[in-house]
């Protein structure tokens, strides 16, 4: 138990066990008002009562989130979908069907119970059913939706493992949750399905690829990939944010030539005084590396962490290697280039 402002904050451990009866209070608490920090399969979350309008602003006060930044709402079972959302078609029924539970969130229709402070103002909810299991037994024990958005104060890297989040926010939380590192790394991809056309708003592990199973009427909204300002409308508030950002400056680098890629980037190192480099292709550069990994999996599973261990080593410049945006690159480089404030040359 940790000492937190004068409250009791309680950290269960269920790294090695799986006794999620430990569970139980956490629900409690999410049901009594109370902010609650707990894994999924994606990226960690900062769980309260998605149909209470006081335990949600909690979050948005927590992240200091602008509240035009809708939540999404976590469910384990599909009279929460109900309770929640309406006038659900054939293709979001087969998109419930094939990939959840597991990382994919739908845009639907929002019910009059789901507060307007949830949705960012907006007449549809975000709707997800994690393949967690220590998310689904929590949702199971509150008894009720749980509003989560990925557990970091805003525009940090999202958190994947206690450590990297414990410091920002512990203070408003009333439990903590460990469930070792999360296994994908990324957060789940987000679409909505406008005119039988499913529209990928956020990419993530659930990729365009996987999504044509389903049908091949699919379209990446264009703010994916493109740079989105504050003025920018968007079908997905969260695009507009500032996010996953270490403190110094980034640049991303790509090209689908190896070699061309780390000549610029060798080219480059001299310009600067501590510069680090993100790196995945195993390369010998002549300063500070740090590896993401040697595949798109173990990039996604790495990422944030690495974009939060580089302020630890305060670079005067982050130089990341890019990947091609086939596959679960699209999300991958989705991330990098808010990273990196669209600082970014393709070679
Ligand atoms: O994997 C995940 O999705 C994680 C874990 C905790 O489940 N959650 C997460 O939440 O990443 P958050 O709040 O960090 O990102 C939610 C994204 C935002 O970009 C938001 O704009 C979008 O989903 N979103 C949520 N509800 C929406 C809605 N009704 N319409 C459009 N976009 C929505
Ligand atoms: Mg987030």
């Amino acid at each position: 138990m940790y000492i937190n402002n004068g409250d009791f904050m309680e950290y269960i451990d269920l790294k090695q066990s799986d006794d999620y009866s430990l569970l139980k209070k956490a629900g409690m608490a999410i049901k009594s008002c109370n902010l609650v920090l707990f894994p999924t399969e994606t990226v960690y979350g900062i769980g309260a009562d998605g149909l209470n309008e006081e335990a949600i602003l909690k979050i948005f006060k927590a992240k200091g989130r602008k509240t035009d930044n809708p939540l999404i709402l976590h469910v384990s079972n599909y009279d929460m979908v109900n309770k929640i959302a309406k006038n659900i078609n054939d293709l979001e029924k087969k998109l419930m069907d094939a990939f959840w539970p597991g990382p994919l969130t739908i845009v639907l229709d929002k019910t009059d119970i789901v507060p307007f402070i949830a949705t960012g103002n907006l007449a549809t909810v975000g709707v997800r059913m994690p393949s967690n299991k220590i998310a689904l037994k929590l949702i199971e024990y509150a008894n009720t939706p749980i509003a989560a958005p990925s557990a970091n104060v805003s525009g940090k890297p999202s958190g994947t493992n206690i450590k990297d989040i414990f410091k920002e926010l512990e203070s408003s939380v009333e439990f903590i949750v460990d469930g070792g590192e999360t296994d994908i790394g990324l957060e789940s991809t987000v679409v909505r399905v406008i005119d039988g056309e499913i529209n990928i708003l956020r990419p993530g592990k659930i990729r365009y690829e996987d999504l044509l199973k389903i049908t091949d009427k699919i379209k990446i909204d264009k703010h994916v990939l493109n740079k989105v300002t504050d003025e920018t409308s968007v079908m997905s508030p969260g695009m507009k944010y500032k996010h996953y950002a270490p403190a110094s400056d980034c640049l991303l680098i790509y090209s689908s030539d190896e070699k061309k890629m780390i000549n610029y980037i060798n080219s480059i190192i001299p310009r600067y005084k501590n510069p680090i480099i993100l790196t995945h292709t195993n390369y010998n550069y002549v300063c500070k590396t740090l590896n993401m990994g040697s595949n798109l999996e173990e990039i996604s599973h790495n990422m944030f962490k690495t974009l939060r261990e580089v302020d630890t080593y305060n670079p005067d410049i982050v130089i990341i290697e890019g990947v091609s945006k086939e596959g679960l690159g699209l999300a991958i480089m989705n991330r990098l280039l808010r990273a990196s404030s669209y600082n970014y040359y393709e070679l």
